[in-house]
């Protein structure tokens, strides 16, 4: 099954996407934490986009979808994936729609993960990661065993450079010009887009969207 992942910032994509990735065995390809991981390593492509990333402001279209070609070219997407914050312009979309072509696939089904503004800026104020194993915890709903450290390694928590509260303004209002456009590109004649209230808890969210996506294979 090939699924994108669509959302507001904070509405819980990255957290959604692992679990049904692990359900589906199919992989979660995170074009944010690729990005990271380049900023990290100080590839290149880290270079050129770390100070796009810390205003909140989206990675050039051409390097997106290069990015995402290549990704998609490897052999562990042959039985599916779940792309998560990609495609975030219509651009990528049109762009995503041919390289899948190409490749003799297409999309199954654009799932919109949904939260209001309020709740997206409490969750990501209170989001803290790992930085040495990427692992995302939540100081309200998802904390670790011992204060201010990763469950598995041990490392300090961070917070995300872009986690600032006037770079999460930032990010809303792209999200709301750029990819509120590609929603209705997936829902007008293609037909693609399944919506599911992100508000809810973890398990419940996890829940309706496992049910949406066992509709789309069966339907
Ligand atoms: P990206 O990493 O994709 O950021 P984002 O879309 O802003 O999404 P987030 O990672 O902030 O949030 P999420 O929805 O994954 O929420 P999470 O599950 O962590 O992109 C970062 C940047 O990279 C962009 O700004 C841009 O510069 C660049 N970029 C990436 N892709 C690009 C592209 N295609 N084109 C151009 N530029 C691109 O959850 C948030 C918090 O809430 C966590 O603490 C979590 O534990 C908690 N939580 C999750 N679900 C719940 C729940 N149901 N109840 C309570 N708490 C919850």
């Amino acid at each position: 099954m090939n699924v994108v992942l669509m959302g507001p910032p904070g509405a819980g994509k990255g957290t959604q996407a692992k679990r049904i990735a692990r359900k589906l065995d199919i992989p979660h390809i995170s074009t944010g934490d690729m990005l990271r991981e380049a900023v990290a390593a100080g590839t290149d492509l880290g270079l050129k986009v770390k100070e796009i990333m810390d205003e909140g402001l989206l990675v050039p279209d051409d390097l997106m979808i290069d990015l995402v070609r290549e990704r998609l070219a490897r052999e562990d997407t042959r039985n599916g994936f779940i792309l998560d914050g990609f495609p975030r312009t219509v651009e990528q979309a049109i762009a995503l729609d041919r390289m899948l072509d190409e490749l003799n696939k297409e999309i199954d089904v654009a799932l919109l993960v949904d939260a209001d503004e309020q709740e997206v800026v409490k969750r990501i104020s209170s989001r803290r990661v790992c930085p040495e194993c990427g692992k995302v915890y939540n100081l309200l709903t998802i904390k670790p065993e011992v204060e201010g450290h990763c469950d598995r390694d041990g490392s300090r928590l961070i917070q995300r450079d872009d986690d600032r509260p006037d770079t999460v303004r930032a990010r809303y209002r792209v999200y709301s010009e750029k990819t509120e456009p590609v929603i209705r590109y997936y829902s007008g004649e293609k037909g693609k887009l399944v919506k599911v209230d992100g508000s809810g808890e973890i398990d419940t969210v996890t829940a309706e969207i496992v049910n949406h996506l066992e509709n789309a294979k069966h339907g």
